[in-house]
């Protein structure tokens, strides 16, 4: 026996899983379609010409790699805000909104639980969609919440089951955290539209429930203002509420790990103690943010000639999005299939939830090295001009041959 004997192997994440059987595989013909990550229709992680030229700036600059205070650089700050709320936002104008750079996406959950657990309510819990990102659990769960969930998927329609989705949330206790994906749902590409935003928000209102706003794919739906669209919808509420912001696939920079998180609040003086206590989380956690991807990020928005370099990347990347899903849908109708997958051009985002079972993913790994999650969820942005033809002919047949 020793200090680590009983410690047990933790389960496997089922993504990188995925990952690890796909870098198992010696096919030169193997595709990952398990991923989370934009690939151009070469195959690769594109590193944005607006991101590599904010860097010449930067090194050009030679800046000493000080120490940048906990909630990360104000320009960087105001730079998030403004993507999220809009540069004239009364919101931002009152002082009312404390935005604090974050470890990505996650980083920015992780912070707003941990604010929300230890300094705002202990004993409500928090509620995920079902299904959602695999990680929204592991986060909240790890930050001491009980995690209960809302239906939101109907497997009929391809959609959101409206009905379920506004019914759970009726019923959750006062003060429940509401994990919201404001666009391109993950995993199931299946997004609400402005009518059904309207009554969430109302139900929020009147069940006085805590909206926590995911957003990490804005300007994969249909633009940087319109994905931004729901965020300003509750900002216009009088809510208060939580938005966790990531630039991991906007600005292809996950590996920079870079985000934001922004707690909106009732006055300037109620922002600046509710920023001071995120600061605290910060600095008891990590002490403060790294600073090569947040100046990347401010440097490009903060210029209006990169900014539109950058916005015609994203709707590049976008765009070749949309194509791919158009395309599958066409030669799997080609291949013979015979079900509608009209679905697959209607879902936004990256993802897709192709109603494909367990049993049809592992075929598709064991007869024809394509690699997808047991879900039934596709990474659309993994498809390219090259993969798609073998990818709709291997679905085509595990499809077919039930
Ligand atoms: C819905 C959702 N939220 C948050 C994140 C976290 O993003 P990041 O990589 O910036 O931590 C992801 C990443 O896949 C996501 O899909």
């Amino acid at each position: 026996m020793n200090l680590f004997s009983k410690i047990q192997l933790a389960p496997k994440d089922a993504i990188f899983g995925v990952s690890e059987a796909y870098a198992a595989d010696t096919a030169p013909d193997k595709v990952n379609l398990g991923v989370g990550v934009y690939y151009t229709d070469e195959g690769k992680v594109p590193l944005l010409k607006a991101v590599y030229a904010a860097e010449q700036e930067l090194i050009a600059k030679k800046s000493p790699r000080a120490y940048v205070a906990a909630e990360g650089p104000n320009p960087y700050n105001t730079a998030v805000q403004n993507l999220l709320f809009g540069a004239d936002s009364p919101l931002l104008k009152e002082g009312r909104v404390a935005t604090v750079e974050c470890l990505g996406g996650t980083g920015a959950l992780r912070v707003g639980a941990d604010f929300i657990k230890t300094y705002v309510i202990d004993n409500a819990p928090a509620a995920i969609s079902n299904p959602t990102w695999d990680n929204h659990r592991g986060v909240f769960e790890s930050a001491h919440f009980e995690v209960i969930d809302y239906g939101y998927y109907d497997p009929k329609t391809r959609g959101v089951d409206f009905a379920l989705m506004t019914s759970a949330l009726e019923s959750f206790p006062k003060n429940t955290t509401v994990i919201l994906h404001t666009c391109c749902h993950n995993p199931t590409g299946a997004d609400l539209n402005e009518e059904q935003w309207k009554k969430i928000i109302s139900i929020c209102k009147t069940r006085e429930l805590i909206p926590f706003l995911d957003i990490a794919y804005q300007g994969f739906a249909d633009g940087i203002e319109e994905d931004g669209k729901v965020v300003r919808l509750f900002a216009e509420s009088g809510l208060l509420f939580f938005v966790a912001s990531s630039f991991s696939k906007s600005f292809s920079l996950y590996g920079e790990r870079v985000g934001g998180l922004c707690v909106v609040t009732q006055s300037k003086d109620e922002a600046n103690r509710v920023l001071s206590q995120l600061k605290r989380i910060i600095r008891t956690n990590y002490s403060n943010p790294p600073t090569h991807g947040a100046a990347i990020v401010a440097t490009v928005l903060n210029s209006p000639q990169l900014r539109k370099m950058w916005e015609e990347e994203l709707a590049e990347m976008r765009n070749r999005i949309k194509s791919m899903r158009h395309a599958l849908k066409e030669k799997l109708i080609e291949a013979g299939v015979k079900q509608d997958f009209s679905f697959i051009e209607n879902q936004r985002g990256m993802f897709s939830y192709s109603g494909l079972s367990a049993e049809q993913v592992e075929r598709l790994a064991k007869e024809d090295h394509i690699y997808a999650i047991a879900t039934g969820r596709i990474c659309m942005a993994a498809l390219n001009t090259k993969n798609l033809d073998k990818v709709a002919k291997a679905i085509a047949k595990v499809i077919v041959s039930k």
